[in-house]
């Protein structure tokens, strides 16, 4: 796919058939990650934990319909595969910026990627919070000292398909300063 095909393409998808996902596209996916751009390339300040256990990701999902109030909700959508990213956080709002953000460009680059394949994913935030308060769950990811779960994709084959959409220009309410 071109570029802005696949942007205009990629939407989130929230309901995905129970088979695996390759692990050729997998490998695809996760170097989409490797090339996504982290502020002053500091890499080190960045984590991914790819989980395909199911067991793992039915008890993070469960935390994150606590988390929302209602347990009929299933907020990873049965998704085959979630890619928690970690970072280190400063706790300071001014500070985090940059870590939020590099987690954000990384999931964003994997939906990109995922997209081009025709596989369905969508960025989750929600449980990824509700993972990050739960110290048990957390330290079954096996992270590095110090890494707090930030934002997480899940992805899988979908039903769904994959159409260019038509985005309305004045989506983001934008000004200009031209003078
Ligand atoms: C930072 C961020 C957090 C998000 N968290 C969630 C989430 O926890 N669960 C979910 O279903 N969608 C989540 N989304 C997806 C948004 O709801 C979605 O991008 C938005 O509704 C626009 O729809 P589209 O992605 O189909 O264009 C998140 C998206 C972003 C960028």
């Amino acid at each position: 796919m071109e570029t802005m095909k696949t942007i205009l393409s990629r939407k989130s998808v929230r309901s995905y058939k129970d088979t695996a996902v390759s692990s050729e596209a997998l490998q695809t996916i996760l170097k989409a990650a490797n090339a996504s751009p982290v502020g002053m390339a500091k890499y080190e300040t960045v984590h991914m934990t790819v989980i395909q256990n199911p067991e793992l990701i039915q008890e993070i999902d469960r935390a994150g319909a606590e988390f929302f109030g209602d347990l009929s909700k299933t907020p990873l959508y049965h998704a085959p595969v979630l890619i928690v990213v970690s970072t280190k956080r400063t706790g300071v709002a001014a500070q985090d910026n940059v870590p939020c953000a590099n987690v954000a460009m990384i999931v964003h680059n994997m939906c990109l990627a995922a997209t081009d394949l025709g596989l369905g994913s969508c960025a989750i935030y929600g449980a990824t919070a509700a993972l990050s308060q739960k110290e048990e769950l957390v330290k079954r990811l096996n992270l590095p000292e110090g890494f707090v779960p930030t934002g997480s994709v899940v992805i899988g084959e979908t039903e769904e398909v994959f159409k260019e959409r038509e985005v309305p220009m004045d989506r983001i309410d934008t000004n200009y300063i031209n003078k």
